[in-house]
């Protein structure tokens, strides 16, 4: 189904973020039929390109960020005649008459204004919106993370971008939320029955979330280095695959009552501050080390700062303080240079209560569901089954598999196509709310003040391993140990 025509505007038209994804995206969405013949996308930068310039610029673009499979010419044609560039300082006036000419008065249009711009930006590239007049009830402003670097800083920002745009117009990225495999967590746990009764503290030991990475920061250090693991992927991505596992179910996976019920989650968080950011958690930044059989750079050589502290890894025991998950830790772990590219969630059930089968004392297994992100969606719950043969009763951990792809034949699409027609539809469900956004970074920021001390030292591990030795002990000391994933 299209969507309704609209003008998409992208400010910071010509950076990374609009190549390697926001244009990619729009063009798969048009080649699958979803924009109205009208519909434009405009891109404002400082750049200083004409339309052609622009276009030519976008056309090698694609080829390399869209696979060769859905690049056709013929779709590239027709999706580059909708593109328009207009050269401008966000901060002059008199720049930005050609962009109120071209995108015209029609009150009724929808106009989707996608800051892909300096968070520091958002606030007064809001109000130039305003005071242009591009503004209308139809427009809608998407915002990309970094929300803030802090609690305050982040209030600073929906205060200013609050001023011009109202909460249900402000559209809040976290790409996570755009994934295949994470609105499926949501299936999983809500369109079945058999979950439900067991999620809870009463079956469930402890949950681990992974998000680890096998890229490091290479071309990316200077916004890195200002962020860190915790500002970059816990306090955003991390989180919101808590809340997800955690929350209640909402009435109806719509509007606001999914971003209720993640809300409650996050303020039930226990606080960490104090004595028990030593305890529970660990900051860790990658050393050189071997990255797919070669030698690798370490972080401060990557980035070029040899002094620098930030932290590349992160792990956290997290404790959600409500009725459903008392007693039950969340292990939160992701990382630069691990030594695979994998996000799981695994939930790891409590043990049988009673050794019922001669001989299998301490040899049954919890049972374990594994949930996979990425890179290849599935899941696979680990069960006990009996050894086949007349010799008794010998208990053997086997696993039940679900793989996605083959399951369903087709590959997932990419979790901005889902979230740009998501912001013309005007669905704001897979989108943060600011209050959710804050009481993020009221829990995070006593650890990241805590990480911040000029005596706190991250610890060092290897390029291309599993992090450093202490995350492993933050787990181990609770009789406990990571998933070591074999999907
Ligand atoms: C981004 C972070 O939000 O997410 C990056 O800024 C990180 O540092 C990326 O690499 C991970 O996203 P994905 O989709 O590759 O898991």
């Amino acid at each position: 189904q299209p969507v309704s025509p609209c003008d998409f505007v992208v400010l910071g038209g010509t950076g990374d973020l609009a190549m390697r994804k926001l244009l990619p995206s729009l063009y798969l969405r048009d080649r699958a039929g979803q924009l109205t013949d009208d519909t434009r996308v405009v891109a404002l930068s400082r750049a200083g390109l004409d339309d052609q310039g622009f276009r030519a610029k976008v056309r090698g673009e694609l080829a390399r960020f869209v696979d060769s499979s859905a690049h056709e010419e013929r779709s590239v044609d027709r999706f580059l005649e909708r593109l328009h560039h207009i050269s401008l300082d966000f901060d002059e006036p008199a720049d930005w008459p050609p962009v109120v000419e071209l995108l015209g008065c029609d009150p009724e249009r929808i106009r989707v204004f996608y800051l892909a711009c300096a968070p520091s930006l958002f606030g007064p590239v809001s109000h130039r919106l305003h005071e242009q007049g591009l503004v209308s009830e139809h427009s809608r402003v998407v915002l990309e993370k970094p929300l803030g670097t802090d609690l305050a800083s982040a209030e600073a920002i929906h205060d200013a971008v609050g001023a011009v745009f109202e909460e249900r117009q402000i559209f809040r990225i976290d790409h996570y939320l755009g994934k295949e495999s994470v609105q499926n967590l949501l299936v999983t746990r809500f369109a079945n029955v058999f979950l439900e009764p067991i999620w809870n503290a009463h079956w469930i030991d402890h949950v681990q979330i992974t998000v680890a990475e096998s890229l490091g920061v290479a071309g990316r250090g200077e916004y890195y280095d200002g962020s860190g693991a915790l500002r970059d992927m816990v306090q955003n991505h991390l989180l919101q695959l808590l809340c997800l596992v955690a929350m209640e179910p909402p009435t109806y996976v719509n509007r606001e009552d999914v971003r209720d019920e993640k809300l409650k989650v996050l303020r039930a968080l226990r606080p960490i501050t104090g004595a028990d950011v030593t305890a529970l958690t660990v900051a860790g930044q990658y050393a050189a080390g071997l990255v797919d059989g070669a030698a690798g750079a370490s972080y401060v050589e990557e980035v070029g700062l040899p002094e620098s502290r930030t932290e590349t890894f992160a792990a956290i025991k997290a404790h959600v303080d409500n009725w459903r998950w008392a007693g039950v830790p969340f292990y939160l772990r992701t990382g630069k240079r691990m030594d695979r590219r994998c996000s799981e969630i695994v939930v790891t059930f409590k043990n049988v209560p009673h050794p019922m089968f001669p001989g299998s004392e301490g040899t049954e297994e919890p049972n374990r569901l594994v949930i996979r992100l990425q890179p290849d969606e599935g899941m696979r719950l680990h069960l006990t089954a009996k050894e086949p043969g007349p010799g008794g009763i010998r208990l053997r951990p086997v696993s039940l598999d679900l793989n996605y792809a083959q399951a369903f034949q087709t590959s997932s699409p990419d979790a901005y196509e889902r979230l740009l027609m998501d912001v013309v539809r005007g669905n704001p469900t897979l989108f943060m709310r600011r209050d959710e956004v804050e009481a993020a970074w009221e829990w995070t920021e006593p650890i990241l003040q805590a990480w911040t001390d000029p005596r706190h030292h991250p610890r060092p591990y290897p390029a291309g391993t599993s992090g450093p030795s202490a995350a492993t002990t933050l787990i181990e000391r609770d009789g406990r140990s990571w998933h070591e994933s074999s999907l």
